[in-house]
């Protein structure tokens, strides 16, 4: 293992230390296990969900039930294995009952996902659904006007002082039910994956 992953797993099991311990907003009364992150610190790609939802509760890891059972098929498509990405959300307790983040919310738990982009620093993000999409759209400065106007399409942006590119999608919950935004949500994926690998053949 080289030195920066070591570097980046010790910066993520403290960050898990602090999360575990973290009542800066309601969320924590309720939940079982905080939930960081999951797969490939080192991955220059990661994509970035909700909030937990149950399982993802009682298991401590992102995208584990019926949405994450889609989410690894369709990056099984785009032949982006789960274990060779980074997976995480902008809230990290489970709100309950599922409900929706609420912007206070969002605003106490998102500097953690600073802090975990700061130390991946990935070449590509997806973000999946309104919230995240809205979250990483007011750190590049673009104007967000709803998830169906944006999704599928490619924002280059600079964070770090690098090119870094942003890719608006459906999140996969929303095609449980729905054949058309499956269909949508696999198109943005590969495309992700295409734009890597451009991104990683020019550097
Ligand atoms: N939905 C999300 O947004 N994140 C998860 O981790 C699971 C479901
Ligand atoms: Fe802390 Fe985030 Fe959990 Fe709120 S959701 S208690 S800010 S870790």
């Amino acid at each position: 293992m080289s030195l920066d992953s070591r570097f980046k797993d010790e910066a993520l099991r403290q960050l898990m230390v602090e999360v575990s311990a973290c009542k800066k907003c309601g969320l924590w009364r309720s939940r079982r296990n905080p939930v960081l992150g999951d797969g490939d610190p080192s991955s220059p790609i990661v994509f970035i969900g909700e909030a937990p939802g149950y399982w993802e509760d009682v298991r401590g890891k992102p995208f584990v039930g019926a949405a994450g059972r889609l989410l690894d098929e369709i990056l099984g498509k785009a032949m982006m294995p789960r274990n060779s990405v980074y997976i995480t959300n902008v809230v990290k307790c489970r709100p309950p009952e599922n409900r929706d983040p609420l912007p206070e919310e969002i605003e106490a738990c998102s500097p953690y996902l600073d802090r975990q982009l700061d130390l991946i620093r990935p070449r590509v993000i997806v973000t999946l659904g309104r919230h995240s999409t809205a979250y990483i759209f007011s750190r590049a400065s673009i104007p967000f006007d709803g998830i169906s106007r944006v999704q599928g399409k490619v924002y280059e942006v600079s964070f770090w002082g690098e090119r870094t590119y942003v890719v608006a999608s459906y999140h996969p919950a929303a095609a449980l039910y729905n054949v058309r935004l499956r269909g949508e949500i696999e198109n943005t994926i590969k495309l992700a994956g295409v734009i890597l690998g451009q991104v990683l053949s020019k550097s």
